[in-house]
């Protein structure tokens, strides 16, 4: 059975950062696994709520419940959810994720007031102990001014004898979302490359902005169009990595200022829109309280036809709800994506029947950053 066969060494199954799927075909089959956990999810659901399947689609959910259901387990494997910061739609569509393939959840939505870490206890005994309790530990930590997100989350997988998932970092990753922002694209574009890609909003903060870039970098021929206030520009370290980058895939990137937002838009095959991350910006007094960009259906107007919108929400003022009827928003769905790609990736990381393994995380090259 394969869970006794990766007993040795759990953790590198962990998942921590989106440059761990550097090769496209590991991501191709990550994403096919998630579109299987779409069908199996789409099925299930009408079972539940119609009881209406035709007896070719009973056949299709027992097969699919045999591939992706965590069986081979001698019980429920269990997930743990840590969140040391506030989520509401990570927490619970991991919750429903882990659930809906036959897995077990326990955990604090709210560790930073409720957990041992209130008491001083460090990022590597909480490892160590809450690690003894569950098969998998979903973990969400904002970092601090000494120690960036991606080192927590590092150093907590380092110190954990199970597999972790990073349900976000500090202002550094969010490999989850950008793992369904990819499976959103590739659903609605039908490839990842060659295309145009213009974020807007706060790109210095947004964690899901960077580890989305780190991804469409690996796929070639894609452009990036930056659209931003000066105050939040991408970081100076991820311009320097996706120059490092551009001989190898081609990919390239562009900087505007908001003014020049509409020739962006005219140009773009996803829009990728963001909140302004007011809870990193905490000890300025000057920062904006406002979107400096708010997308409206005048705007909207101006896009391509097969254009997409995205936004990994929660959303603020940064898109006027007016826009939420044109087909080209794809918020709602894409948050919805969010469960079948996290069943595709816990069910990763608890078996491997898939065959899905060279993503796997490497503890002594993220000690030193991944490259
Ligand atoms: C995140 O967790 O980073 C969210 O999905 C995006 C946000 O908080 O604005």
């Amino acid at each position: 059975m394969s869970f006794l066969q990766k007993n040795d060494d759990l953790k590198k199954y962990s998942i921590i950062d989106t440059r761990q799927f550097k090769d496209p075909e590991v991501l191709d089959k990550v994403l096919n696994l998630a579109s299987e956990m779409e069908e199996l999810s789409d099925l299930s659901d009408n079972w539940i709520r119609n009881n209406e399947l035709h007896d070719s689609e009973k056949d299709r959910l027992v097969e699919l419940r045999e591939k992706l259901y965590l069986s081979d387990y001698p019980r429920k494997p269990i997930m743990v959810s840590l969140f040391v910061q506030p989520s509401t739609r990570t927490s619970f569509s991991f919750t429903s994720a882990m659930k809906r393939i036959g897995g077990d959840v326990f955990g604090s939505e709210n560790a930073k007031d409720f957990s041992s870490f209130a008491k001083g206890e460090s990022i590597e005994d909480a490892a160590e102990v809450i690690g003894g309790y569950g098969d998998v530990i979903v973990m969400r930590h904002p970092g601090d001014e000494n120690h960036p997100g991606n080192k927590v989350a590092v150093n907590f997988a380092n110190s954990c004898p199970i597999p972790v998932i990073n349900a976000g970092a500090g202002t550094d990753q969010h490999p989850t979302q950008s793992l369904l922002d990819v499976y959103t694209i590739r659903k609605e574009k039908s490839r990842l490359n060659d295309l145009n890609v213009a974020f807007i909003g706060d790109l210095k903060n947004g964690r899901t902005v960077r580890s989305l870039i780190y991804l469409l970098a690996q796929h070639s021929n894609n452009k990036i169009d930056l659209v931003s206030t000066d105050d939040y520009t991408l970081k100076l370290d991820m311009k320097e990595w996706l120059r490092e980058k551009s001989p190898k895939t081609g990919i390239k990137f562009y900087e505007y200022d908001i003014d020049n937002v509409v020739d962006v838009l005219r140009n773009a095959d996803v829009v990728y829109m963001t909140r302004l991350q007011k809870e990193y910006e905490t000890g300025r007094t000057d920062a904006a309280n406002n979107s400096a960009y708010i997308l409206t259906p005048k705007h909207v107007s101006e896009m391509n036809k097969d254009s997409i919108i995205m936004h990994p929400l929660p959303r603020v003022d940064e898109i006027d709800p007016a826009v939420d009827d044109d087909p080209r928003s794809k918020y709602f769905e894409q948050a919805k994506n969010g469960l079948y790609t996290r069943m595709a990736l816990l069910n990763m990381v608890l078996t491997e029947k898939h065959g899905i393994t060279d993503w796997e995380y490497d503890s002594e090259k993220a000690a030193n950053s991944y490259k």
